[in-house]
């Protein structure tokens, strides 16, 4: 069974399409261990509670600086021994030691397809302002693996979705999320924990 943890700052749909696949058996061998928040009043808090699961909030707010904060933090994902990490729209900065702990072993979903429309500054309906500024045709998702970096670690899967005319910010967020991001992560979710991924050289490989 992979213990995983998943981290939140908002809405948790993402974290609901987990739910959904492992109640439905399209993920496999995966128990959502603990939820963790930055954010009382984030909505993934209560789909954690009404699905039975641990759920904690450790916010920046709380703590005198940084260094505190990620200590806290820290304590809070060791405690619940993840195998896997999972930032499902989580917009706190991980603290780098626990990079460092949990090498390859952090997954993040991004509504973009790296390398567009991806590091410091590109988050929620940002990154879909930003696709419909520079007027492309395809946008998507992304599941990759944390390194030190914003939105630079390996790329483990990728879904493209066309951008339609007329589409607001707001109307191609959803569709990335219903047609790309609830799809790719339940997906990387059921690989990770069957044993069919590896990271090798800044890579990440799906074993056949
Ligand atoms: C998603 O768009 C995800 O890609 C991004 O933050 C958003 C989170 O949405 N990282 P939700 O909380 O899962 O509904």
């Amino acid at each position: 069974m992979l213990k995983t943890v998943i981290c939140v700052s908002g809405g948790g749909t993402n974290l609901q399409a987990v739910i959904d696949g492992i109640a439905r058996g399209t993920i496999n061998n995966v128990q959502i261990v603990r939820v963790i928040s930055n954010n009382k009043k984030a909505y993934a808090l209560e789909r954690a509670a009404q699905a039975g699961i641990d759920a904690v909030c450790v916010s920046p707010r709380d703590y005198e600086d940084r260094e505190q904060f990620n200590e806290a933090f820290l304590k809070k994902v060791e405690e619940a021994d993840p195998d896997l990490i999972v930032l499902a729209g989580f917009l706190v900065v991980i603290p780098p030691q626990l990079i460092r702990r949990y090498e390859n072993r952090i997954i993040n979903i991004h509504p973009s397809l790296i390398p567009s429309f991806c590091g410091k500054g590109y988050y929620g309906l940002k990154v879909h302002e930003a696709a419909l500024t520079r007027g492309v045709k395809v946008t998507g998702a992304t599941v990759h693996f944390v390194d030190e970096g914003t939105d630079t670690g390996p790329i483990l899967m990728q879904k493209a979705v066309a951008v339609e005319s007329g589409d607001t910010p707001e109307s191609l967020q959803r569709r990335v999320m219903e047609e790309a991001e609830w799809v790719i992560l339940p997906a990387c979710l059921d690989l990770i924990a069957a044993g069919k991924v590896t990271v090798a050289k800044g890579q990440a490989h799906i074993a056949e």
